[in-house]
Order: structure tokens, then C-alpha cells, then sequence
């Protein structure tokens, strides 16, 4: 017997949908993309390398890729809205990442780049504490990712969430070791200036996400006042840290 108009408007609309949740069953999780792409990322620095010494290749590769790693899964928060779920497990597998190539990078860049304790000696005081920054951003960002074990994440609780806001504090010391640290890359005017427009970016959307907290009741403070006053500020001061600080200083 012929479906009437309706009916097969409604069938149709069944079929499509039966055919997208079909879809996103053959998809892979987006967490797992993320493990099989640092993966494979850092595979292929490794087979990209003259192995040789001091290890540019590798500590800068790493570098770059722990700060585009640790940029997604800080953009990710004002970012994600729905599916919330899904949303977590993603940004729980680019925070992994983001631990997993700095670990790399700062092998390298001690070992193979600076020559472990023995080296140090020969670099200055300056250069040794930007290195120190690096390190405890390491040491926070390895804190997070073992706090997002399962069992500890239900044993935390309500501490969980507040604890998890130190990856703000791990993206200060390593905007402060990034800009503070000897550089040798080719073409870094132009890295900067790239880098420079999404931080600006990442604190734009981080500040009005704060607006938006700080201006509900009981603190109810004017609209877009945290806006106004920190972007300008926060602005030049990075302007003035990627600009104007020696990146070259030993
Ligand atoms: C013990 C810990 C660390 C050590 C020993 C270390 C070492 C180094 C060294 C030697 C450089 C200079 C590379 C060059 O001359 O080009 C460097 C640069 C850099 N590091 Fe680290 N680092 C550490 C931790 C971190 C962490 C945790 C991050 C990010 C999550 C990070 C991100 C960067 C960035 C963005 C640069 C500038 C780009 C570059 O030069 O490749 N570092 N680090």
C-alpha cells in the first residue's frame, strides 16, 4: 500500500537519522583520534631526525607540539558547549597528549640539548630558571594527567574540578619558560606573530567566559568590566614578552 505524504516524510527522516547514528558508530572516538595522532606525531619527529647533537629537531618539535596540544585543550573549555560528554573524554586525551609531549620535549631539552646537570654549568642563571618554569609546568601538567585516572577522579570528587584549573597555572609557566628560553628556530618573527594572535584569542575567550561568572549574583560585578580591563592589559603585556624580551639572551 503507498505511504501517504506525512508518513513518508516521517520514514524518511527515521532512515536519515538511522543513517547518522549508524555513522557515528563506525566513527572512532574523538579520543581516540587524538592518542593515535600524538602517536604517530611523535613517530615521526623521531624518524624525521639526523639524531643529531644538541637535539634541535626533537626538543623543538616537541615543544611546539606540547604548546599546540596544551593550546586545544585550554580552547577546548569556552569552546564546547553540547555534548558535553564526549567533549570531556576529547579534551582528557588532548591533556594526555599535552603531558606526553612535554615529557618528550623536556627529555630532550635537558639531555640532549642542555647536557643534563653538567651542562647547566655553562648556560647562565637567567637560562636555568626559565628552565626551572619549564619544569614545574612539567610537574603540574604530569600532577593533572595522573589526577584524571578514573578512580582517582572519583576519589577527588568535588576537590576534582577546582584541581583541574592548575592547567591555567601550567599555561602561565610555560608561556613564561617559552618566552624567557634561548630560541634557535628559523623564521621565529613570524611563529610569534602566529602564536602571539591565538593567545590573545585564548585569553579573549577565557576572559569572557570569567565576565560571564563574575557578573552573576552574589559577586554581580558591571558587565564586561573583567573584559575590558584585563584584555588590554594582558594584550601588551604579551606583546612586550614575545616583542620586546631578547629570546637569544644565554
Ligand atoms: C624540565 C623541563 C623542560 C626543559 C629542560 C625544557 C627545555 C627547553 C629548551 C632547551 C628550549 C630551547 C629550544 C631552542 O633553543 O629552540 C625550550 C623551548 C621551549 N619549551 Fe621547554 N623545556 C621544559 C619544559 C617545557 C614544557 C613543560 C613546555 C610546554 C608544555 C615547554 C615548551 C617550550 C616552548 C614552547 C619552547 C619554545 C620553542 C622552542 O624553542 O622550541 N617546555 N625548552
Amino acid at each position: 500500500m503507498p505511504l501517504s505524504a506525512g508518513k513518508a516524510a516521517r520514514q524518511a527522516g527515521r532512515d536519515a537519522q538511522d543513517r547518522g547514528s549508524a555513522f557515528v558508530r563506525l566513527c572512532p572516538p574523538a579520543s581516540l583520534v587524538v592518542y593515535a595522532c600524538s602517536l604517530l606525531l611523535s613517530g615521526a619527529v623521531l624518524l624525521t631526525s639526523a639524531h643529531a647533537l644538541p637535539a634541535f629537531h626533537e626538543t623543538q618539535w616537541y615543544a611546539g607540539l606540547s604548546f599546540v596540544f596544551l593550546y586545544l585543550t585550554l580552547v577546548a573549555g569556552p569552546l564546547y558547549t553540547t555534548r558535553r560528554l564526549a567533549g570531556m573524554e576529547a579534551r582528557r586525551a588532548l591533556g594526555l597528549s599535552t603531558c606526553y609531549f612535554a615529557l618528550l620535549h623536556s627529555y630532550f631539552g635537558f639531555y640532549r640539548f642542555v647536557g643534563g646537570l653538567d651542562g647547566l654549568r655553562y648556560w647562565s642563571r637567567y637560562f636555568a630558571w626559565s628552565l626551572f618554569a619549564g619544569l614545574l609546568a612539567l610537574v603540574l601538567l604530569c600532577a593533572l594527567a595522573i589526577a584524571s585516572l578514573p578512580w582517582l577522579v572519583r576519589r577527588m570528587g568535588r576537590y576534582w574540578k577546582p584541581t583541574q584549573r592548575l592547567l591555567y597555572v601550567a599555561a602561565i609557566l610555560t608561556v613564561i619558560h617559552g618566552v624567557t628560553v634561548t630560541i634557535h628556530l628559523t623564521h621565529l618573527r613570524a611563529i610569534l606573530i602566529v602564536t602571539y594572535g591565538f593567545l590573545v584569542l585564548l585569553v579573549a575567550l577565557e576572559l569572557r567566559r570569567l565576565d560571564r561568572y563574575v557578573t552573576r549574583p552574589p559577586r554581580a560585578l558591571p558587565a564586561n568590566l573583567v573584559t575590558l580591563v584585563g584584555l588590554p592589559t594582558l594584550s601588551v603585556l604579551l606583546f612586550w614578552a614575545f616583542f620586546f624580551l631578547d629570546h637569544h639572551a644565554h
